[in-house]
C-alpha cells in the first residue's frame, strides 16, 4: 500500500475561501452555480471538456464465465469549445470489443479507442476519439475475472446453497471495473439498464425494483447520481413489506429475520423527513446480502446494501440502518465532489444516524452511540499520521480508501455536534435543512460546504465564526481543544464495573451487568487494558460467554482481545468468525492483530487459505497486503 505523503496544500487555502465569500456576499462563488471544478486525482476522466450525463446498460449476466457482457451507451455533452478533445472514461480490467458513436441518436458508426496502461489504483484510461456534435457513446464490452467490484459467488457459498449470486460494490472507485464510464462522484449520471439473467433469480438495482418481475429486467434511475451508487445484485432473493414504501430483500432462508430486525425503517424514514425535508428516491428497502459483503453497509440508492452480521436479534446494531438512510440526504442528495470531500459524505451522516437513533430509540441510546464514536476516534487518531487525521485529506496518488477511518466518520461529526451546540439545534436543523435543499443533487467541495457555512450561518457574526473555528476543524490534525464534550451516563456506569472487576475484589459473575444493552458490554469491554492475561480472560468468559455471543460487534471486540492476550479457548471461534464474514471493518484489525507475533501470523495464514475464495475482491486487496500474500 502507498505510505501517505505530507499534504501539499496545509496553509490556510479554506480560510481563504472563507475571507473571501465573506467580502463577496452577493456572489458566493462556486456555490450557487454549483459546485466549483476541481480536479479529481482519482478519475482519468475530463468532464471539463465532455461529460457523460447518461448511462445506458444492457448487459447478460454470465454465471458461468463469471462475467458481465454486453455494452454501455452514454449520452455525452461537450462542456468546453474544444470539439478536439477525445471522451476519456475510467476502466479496470474490462476486455473493450467494439467502440461506437452517434451523432442523431439512432445510427452509430464504429470508432477509435485506446485503453492505457495499467495504473494500480486507477485502472485503464479508455480514451475515445468523438467527432463534433456526437451524442451517444457507445461501448461493447465484458468485465473481467478481477472485476474489483463484483463478487460472483458459488451456490455453495450461499445460504439457500441452491443458486449462485452476485453482486457489486461500487464506492470509492470500483464501478469502473464494471461500467465504463467517468468514474468521478463530481459526474452525476442518470442511468437506465437491462439486465438479462437465468431463471428464478432476481435481478435489484440502486433504482425501482419489481419484486414481481423475473428473467428480463429494465430499471430506471431518473435521479442524477454518483457512478459510485450504481449498484446490482442477482440472487435467489425474496421480499418482505415492512411499511408502505419499505421493505427487506434476502435469502429465503434470512428475509424474516430481518424484516423483524429492521421493523422501524418506515419510522426512521419519518423521523428523518420531519428533520431534513422530503425522502426524494420513491421507496427505500434493503438488501442483506450473503456474509461475504465487504462493509456493513452500503447506501445504494432506493436500496441500502447491508451485511448480515447487523442482525443481531434484538435490534442492537440498527444504527446500520439509519446510517445507510441518512445518505439519502447526506451523500446520495448532496455527495461529495472528490474523494478528499468524503468528510461531508459520512461526517454529516454520522450526526444525522445519531438524530435519527435519538428520535426513535432515545436520548440515551443516541448519547452511548456518540461516545463510543469519540472513543474509536480517539483510539485511532493515536495510531494515525498527522496529515492522515485532517478531513480535507489529501489522498492524491493514493487510493481513495486509505481515506477511511474515524476521521471522516467521528470528527466530522463531532465537527457538526460542534457547530450544534454553538448556534443551538433549532438554528442548526433549519441551516442543515436548507442546505440539503440548496445543493440537492449536486456533488460539492468541502470548500463548497464552508462557503454555504458563512454565508448562511455566520453571516458575518466575528464572534461565532472565532467560536466555530472552522479552518482549525477542516484542515488540521487531531481534535480541537474546544471540541463538544460528549457523555452517556450508561457508559460510565459500564466504565465504573470494568474498574471494579480491575481492583480484583468483585468477581466478574457479581458485576452488576443486568439489562446492558450491546452499547453498555462493547463499552466494558474497551475500558479493559489491552494486555489482561490469560486467568482474567477465561474469568470474563465464564461470566458472560463472550466467546459464544452472537452479537457482531462483542465478538469483534472479544476475539481482538482474546488474540492480544493468547487466549486459546476463543480459537476456534474466531477461526470460525473469520471464515463465515468477509467484513473488512471485522477482517483487517483481526487479521493485523495476528499478524503481530510468528504464530499468529501461521495462524492467520492457515485460516486466509481457508476464507481467502470466499471473501469479496475489496476484503482480499486488504488482508493480502497485511498477511503478505502472493498468489
Ligand atoms: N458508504 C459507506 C461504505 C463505504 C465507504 C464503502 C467508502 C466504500 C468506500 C457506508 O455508508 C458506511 O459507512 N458503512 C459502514 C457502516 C456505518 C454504520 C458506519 C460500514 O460498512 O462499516
Ligand atoms: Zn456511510
Amino acid at each position: 500500500m502507498p505510505q501517505p505523503k505530507p499534504p501539499t496544500v496545509y496553509p490556510h487555502s479554506l480560510y481563504r475561501w472563507l475571507v473571501l465569500a465573506s467580502l463577496l456576499p452577493l456572489v458566493p462563488v462556486g456555490v450557487s452555480c454549483g459546485a466549483k471544478f476541481e480536479k479529481d486525482h482519482h478519475s482519468f476522466a475530463n468532464p471539463e471538456h465532455i461529460r457523460v450525463r447518461h448511462v445506458d446498460l444492457d448487459l447478460n449476466v454470465d454465471f458461468e464465465r463469471k462475467s458481465l457482457a454486453g455494452q454501455a451507451t452514454l449520452t455525452v455533452e461537450r462542456t468546453s469549445d474544444d470539439g478536439k478533445q477525445p471522451l476519456l472514461l475510467d476502466s479496470r480490467a474490462l476486455r473493450v470489443k467494439k467502440v461506437e458513436w452517434s451523432t442523431d441518436g439512432r445510427s452509430f458508426t464504429e470508432g477509435t479507442f485506446s485503453l492505457g496502461k495499467t495504473d494500480p489504483i486507477l485502472g485503464e484510461k479508455l480514451s475515445v476519439p468523438a467527432p463534433v456534435g456526437v451524442k451517444l457513446v457507445r461501448v461493447h464490452y465484458s468485465t473481467g475475472p478481477r472485476a474489483s467490484a463484483l463478487q460472483w459467488l458459488d451456490r455453495e457459498q450461499t445460504g439457500g446453497k441452491r443458486h449462485p449470486f452476485l453482486f457489486t460494490q461500487s464506492q470509492a472507485i470500483h464501478a469502473r471495473s464494471w461500467i465504463p464510464l467517468q468514474d468521478s462522484p463530481g459526474v452525476r449520471v442518470t442511468y437506465t439498464a437491462h439486465i438479462r439473467t437465468a431463471k428464478g433469480l432476481l435481478a435489484v438495482m440502486s433504482a425501482n425494483n419489481d419484486p414481481k418481475k423475473a428473467r428480463d429486467y429494465r430499471f430506471e434511475m431518473k435521479r442524477a447520481i454518483p457512478p459510485y451508487l450504481i449498484a446490482l445484485a442477482v440472487g435467489d432473493l425474496a421480499f418482505r413489506a415492512v411499511g408502505p414504501r419499505t421493505g427487506v430483500y434476502a435469502e429465503p432462508g434470512v428475509v424474516d429475520k430481518a424484516a423483524i430486525e429492521f421493523a422501524d425503517m418506515e419510522k426512521m424514514v419519518k423521523a428523518t423527513e420531519g428533520l431534513y425535508g422530503p425522502y426524494r428516491w420513491g421507496r427505500y428497502d434493503i438488501l442483506v446480502l450473503p456474509p461475504s459483503f465487504p462493509f456493513g453497509g452500503m447506501e445504494n440508492p432506493c436500496l441500502t446494501f447491508a451485511s448480515p452480521t447487523v442482525l443481531a436479534g434484538d435490534k442492537s446494531l440498527v444504527s446500520l440502518v439509519a446510517h445507510e438512510l441518512s445518505h439519502s440526504w447526506s451523500g446520495n442528495l448532496v455527495s461529495n465532489a472528490t474523494w478528499r470531500d468524503f468528510w461531508l459524505n459520512e461526517g454529516f451522516t454520522v450526526y444525522l444516524e445519531r438524530r435519527i437513533l435519538e428520535q426513535v430509540y432515545g436520548k440515551q441510546r443516541a448519547e452511548m452511540e456518540a461516545v463510543l464514536g469519540r472513543r474509536g476516534l480517539e483510539r485511532e487518531l493515536a495510531e494515525l499520521k498527522p496529515p492522515d487525521q485532517v478531513l480535507h485529506i489529501d489522498l492524491k496518488g493514493r487510493d481513495p480508501e486509505d481515506g477511511l477511518t474515524d476521521v471522516p466518520y467521528e470528527k466530522g461529526a463531532l465537527f457538526l455536534t460542534h457547530i450544534e451546540r454553538s448556534v443551538g439545534r433549532e438554528r442548526f436543523d433549519a441551516f442543515l435543512k436548507s442546505y440539503f435543499d440548496h445543493f440537492a443533487f449536486r456533488s460539492i467541495t468541502t470548500a463548497d460546504f464552508v462557503a454555504y457555512l458563512d454565508s448562511h450561518l455566520v453571516k458575518g457574526d466575528r464572534k461565532l465564526a472565532e467560536k466555530l473555528s472552522v479552518e482549525e476543524w477542516v484542515n488540521r490534525p487531531g481534535i480541537p481543544g474546544r471540541a463538544p464534550r460528549l457523555t452517556a451516563e450508561a457508559l460510565t456506569r459500564a466504565e465504573e464495573q470494568a474498574k471494579t472487576w480491575l481492583g480484583g475484589k468483585v468477581p466478574a459473575k457479581s458485576l452488576k451487568t443486568a439489562g446492558w444493552s450491546t452499547q453498555e458490554w462493547l463499552h466494558f469491554l474497551q475500558a479493559l487494558p489491552e494486555k489482561l492475561g490469560r486467568e482474567r480472560m477465561k474469568e470474563l468468559d465464564e461470566g458472560f460467554n463472550f466467546s459464544r455471543s452472537g452479537n457482531s460487534e462483542i465478538t469483534f471486540q472479544w476475539l481482538m482481545m482474546a488474540v492480544r492476550n493468547g487466549y486459546e479457548p476463543a480459537s476456534p471461534r474466531l477461526e470460525q468468525f473469520l471464515t463465515s464474514m468477509g467484513r473488512r471493518k471485522f477482517l483487517q484489525p483481526l487479521y493485523a492483530e495476528l499478524v503481530k507475533t510468528p504464530q499468529g501470523k501461521e495462524r492467520a495464514l492457515r485460516i486466509y487459505r481457508k476464507a481467502r475464495p470466499t471473501y469479496h475482491p475489496i476484503a482480499i486487496a486488504t488482508v493480502d497486503a497485511i498477511v503478505g500474500w502472493k498468489d
